[in-house]
This record gives C-alpha cells, structure tokens and sequence, in this order.
C-alpha cells in the first residue's frame, strides 16, 4: 500500500536545482536533474550526514561527510552495489507533485499539516533552494 504526500507546484524546482522538504518525520531532498525529478533520504546510510550539500555530478551524489557516490536514479553506489539510499517514486497529480509512500517508508505519524483535500503536504526542512 502506498500513499501521496504533496510537494507543492509542479516545476517550482528548476533544472540543476534542490530543495528539502520535511515529509512524516524524515527529511527528503528533491533533485531535478536536466528536467528529471528524484527524491531521496537526506540521511546518507553510510553514517548519516545530511546529503542535501553534496556534490553532484549528473545523476551521481557526492557524500560531503566521507566523499561515498550514490547513483539518484537508483540509490546505490556506481558499480559496488554496496549501500543504497532510500529513494521516492515522484509523480505529477494535477499540476501537482507529489511523493509516493510505500507503507515501509513511512514514519510514525506526527499529525502535522494536510492540505484542503486532507492529503498531508510536506514542508520545507530549509528555506533555501540550492543549485
Ligand atoms: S556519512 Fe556519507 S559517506 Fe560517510
């Protein structure tokens, strides 16, 4: 079982840009890679820095805490399949974007915010967006 959490305006992320957004008790960082969105834990699974700073290079993330890669289109280290990110389905909902929760990805629920059709909207972790 999966649910929708809303992100707010479709193409409010431009190309190059990232964003974090506080979504069920996790912080996820959006991406949009040359018009592609990905979504992932900001908590780098090696020893859980914040991965929202780090270097990107195409679709591959750079670690900023010990320099480890990861792949945004699949979570997992060029070519080691070692450690993986927890990664997030993204989908478009009338004009919308919205993040894809499987239930396993879900965290306890803190009853925070909801928008008018009672669907939970993420909030921002940080104000800024960064390029
Ligand atoms: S915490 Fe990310 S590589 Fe060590």
């Amino acid at each position: 079982m999966s649910r929708q959490v809303g992100m707010g305006v479709a193409g409010e992320i431009e190309p190059g840009q990232r964003k974090r957004v506080f979504v069920d008790g996790r912080c996820v960082v959006i991406f949009n890679v040359d018009g592609e969105i990905y979504a992932i834990d900001d908590s780098c699974p090696h020893n859980g820095a914040s991965l929202g700073n780090g270097e990107l290079e195409g679709c591959v993330l750079r670690c900023p805490a010990h320099g480890l890669r990861f792949d945004l289109r699949t979570g997992r280290t060029p070519g080691t399949g070692g450690l993986s990110l927890t990664t997030f389905a993204v989908a478009t909902v009338d004009s919308k974007r919205v993040l894809i929760l499987d239930e396993h990805d879900a965290a306890p629920a803190n009853g925070t915010g909801g928008n008018a059709a009672g669907q939970p909207e993420a909030q921002h972790c940080a104000t800024r967006q960064e390029k």
